[in-house]
């Protein structure tokens, strides 16, 4: 036992001990920490999310449009990703972290008769809307995009880097009240939260 003591090098040791001081900083923050550089920058212009979300975040879940009445399947379909510490960070708080990013994905659908039955998949990308949580209101006087611990914004198809919305308050806000309570978010559409 004493030997293989012996055996470990001084380097080794100071390594061990930096990793453990570091290991018991980031737990004692009791959150971790999401990274929204993907989706806003310096200046607090969003953006759809520069990584492939669909692959490297994780699918809240969707929202199935109902068809036109009469008609059968569904309209469209709302995709809702976030980052993965996002996740985490809400289980073990249940609250948004700072730097949390949620993009929601509309869709456009296909109906068609399968062997399961009338089923509707998933077609193009028809817009986006992406909030961006930053509860130090930094951003608040920039772009009419940044209020209430939110950064707000919808992007046409066409292009994911500029948003056609000018004002959070007029184009976003009133819809989402009936969330306010939930920080704005319709959680009860998210099963990886509960
Ligand atoms: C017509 C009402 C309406 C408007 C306007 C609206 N939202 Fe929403 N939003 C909703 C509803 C309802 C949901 C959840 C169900 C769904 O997707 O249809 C939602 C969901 C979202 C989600 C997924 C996270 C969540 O809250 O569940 C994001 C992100 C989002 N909206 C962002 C925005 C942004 C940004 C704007 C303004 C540019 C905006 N919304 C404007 C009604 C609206």
């Amino acid at each position: 036992m004493l030997t293989a003591c012996r055996q470990v090098s001084p380097t080794t040791l100071i390594a061990i001990g930096i990793t453990s001081i570091f290991l018991s900083a980031t737990i004692g923050q009791g959150q971790t920490a999401a990274d929204p550089s993907s989706s806003v920058d310096q200046a607090g212009n969003i953006r759809v999310p520069d990584v492939n979300y669909r692959k490297e975040w994780i699918a809240l879940g969707t929202w199935a449009v109902a068809a036109d009445e009469g008609g059968l399947g569904s309209n469209g379909m709302h995709v809702v990703y976030t980052q993965e510490e996002t996740i985490t960070a809400y289980l073990e708080t249940g609250k948004f972290p700072d730097g949390a990013v949620l993009v929601k994905e509309l869709l456009g659908t296909e109906t068609a008769e399968m062997t399961t039955g009338t089923i509707s998949r998933a077609g193009e990308v028809e817009g986006w809307f992406v909030m961006v949580k930053d509860s130090t209101g930094k951003f608040e006087d920039t772009n009419g995009l940044w209020g209430e611990g939110w950064g707000w914004a919808y992007f046409g198809a066409d292009n994911s880097a500029e948003t056609t919305t000018t004002d959070y308050e007029s184009e976003c806000l009133g819809c989402h009240v009936p969330a306010q309570d939930n920080d704005w978010i319709y959680t009860e559409g998210y099963p990886v939260l509960r």
